[in-house]
């Protein structure tokens, strides 16, 4: 009772908003989900640096360091933390893949993942994965630049990017790799599909435009140059995951094995393809009425096969219609993924103070948002104004179904049951962890 009368007046003398933010569940969340992120780097059974996808050791095990969850995980932290807490972080994660990179392995840098022994996986596995060294490079990339605006250019030229081939530094090596091998058939990030993928082909874009700029900054321009002539046919490959006939991006093209029941070639990889590894100026970017129409077709296919989605306002987000690994549920890093998306989407109507709505993308400003909007240009104040304020709240709405099926301590497991709502698979999942972190960070910049 003390307690009570004691808290009523404290927050009363504090300003409202910042009594109310303080202690919010976003905000507890953010901070949960970072210590918890931490908590799966540099484990004492693993070597410095090495990332476990989740503590889980069965059913499944996920004890292993994925390339690709952990350039994600690295990315997240950049995001999130001031540059001086990042770096400590980066030499360990600098110094692994510098070892994963020389380790014995059966693909080469497309190898997907490696045990806390510190060698390469290498039982049977969807291999390569070729997104693994492209998100390591747009990871390191950024960090390298930030380094040398910092004084760091001699720890960047002797460890990331010294020109020298055969490449003896940790970004070339993968630039190498990544240009040099974009257009074979590799597994998809869900590591389920061989073929060629939007959410690869669009992250290696963006690895060889950022590799292409850190090149010409330390004067390996035939280098640059190079990487940006594949950047530009990476693009015309993008370009032909449009469907016109659908009205949608189609995730693969040139499916050469793997899962055979992907029939709507439809998956949210998409839209995470545009959170990760969007750039100014390049296409299918946030407000590409491709990516806005595929966006929608999403929402509308996931809010009819879960029936959790029913029961609740906003939508659990899962990673395709045919899904049917754990029985095929929503995941917390999609839907978070996707609330990151509603943000990002706002920014930029933000900055332009003006958006297009076309034929593509109608359904998802007119039956999703609400809104009576025939074609072309919107620019007035008002009409911008409200799509902004509609976004956000539908951003919101996917956050409360995190915050509706997280655990109470703030635990984020990998997806939550499509009938019951509840936690299911990888506990503890760290990818989990790092979506929400760069949701978060994407509605605070609004
Ligand atoms: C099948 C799942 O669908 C895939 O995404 C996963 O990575 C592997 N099994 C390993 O757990
Ligand atoms: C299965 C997911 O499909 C894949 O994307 C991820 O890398 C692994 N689990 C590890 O989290």
């Amino acid at each position: 009772m003390k307690k009570t009368i004691f808290s009523i007046i404290v927050v009363a003398f504090l300003p409202q908003s910042f009594a109310r933010q303080r202690d919010s569940w976003e905000n507890r969340q953010y901070q949960s989900s970072y210590e918890k992120l931490r908590q799966n780097i540099s484990r004492s059974d693993t070597p410095r640096g090495f990332v476990v996808a989740s503590p889980s050791k069965s059913d499944p095990n996920y004890y292993f360091h994925w390339v690709r969850d952990a350039a994600l995980v690295m990315s997240a932290l950049q995001q999130t933390l001031p540059f001086d807490q990042q770096k400590p972080l980066f030499r360990d994660y600098i110094d692994l893949v510098n070892n994963h990179q020389q380790v014995w392995k059966i693909t080469g840098q497309g190898e997907p993942k490696f045990n806390p022994d510190g060698s390469s996986y290498s039982l049977p596995w969807g291999r390569p994965q070729n997104d693994g060294p492209a998100l390591r490079v747009i990871a390191l990339t950024r960090h390298a630049l930030r380094l040398i605006e910092n004084g760091g250019i001699d720890y960047v030229k002797s460890r990331l990017y010294g020109g020298k081939i055969p490449a003896n530094t940790v970004i070339k090596r993968d630039l190498e790799y990544v240009s040099h091998n974009w257009t074979k058939h590799d597994f998809d990030l869900w590591e389920e599909v061989k073929g060629h993928h939007f959410y690869t082909r669009y992250v290696q874009r963006t690895a060889l435009v950022l590799g292409a700029q850190l090149a010409d900054r330390l004067g390996d321009h035939g280098a640059a140059k190079w990487y940006r002539k594949q950047a530009v046919e990476l693009n015309q490959a993008l370009e032909k995951h449009w469907s016109a006939e659908k009205n949608y991006i189609l995730t693969t093209r040139n499916r050469v094995g793997g899962l055979p029941y992907k029939h709507t070639n439809l998956d949210a990889s998409v839209i995470l393809a545009v959170n990760h590894a969007s750039l100014p100026g390049l296409s299918f970017s946030a407000t590409d009425e491709r990516v806005i129409a595929t966006a929608w077709k999403l929402i509308a296919a996931f809010k009819d096969i879960y029936p959790i989605n029913n029961r609740f306002d906003g939508t659990g987000i899962g990673r395709y219609p045919e899904d049917r690994y754990f029985g095929g549920n929503p995941w917390f890093l999609l839907t978070a993924g996707f609330a990151e998306y509603f943000y990002k989407l706002a920014e930029s109507y933000q900055k332009d103070h003006r958006l297009t709505v076309s034929d593509t993308s109608k359904k998802f400003f007119n039956k999703f948002l609400g809104l009576q909007f025939s074609h072309g240009v919107i620019s007035d104040d008002l009409s911008v104004t409200e799509v902004i304020s509609r976004l956000k709240k539908h951003g919101d709405q996917f956050l409360n179904r995190i915050k509706r099926h997280a655990g109470q301590d703030g635990r984020l497991d990998e997806q939550f049951d499509k009938y019951n709502g509840f936690m299911k698979s990888a506990r503890d999942l760290t990818w989990s962890y790092a979506s929400f972190l760069t949701a978060i960070n994407a509605k605070r910049r609004l």
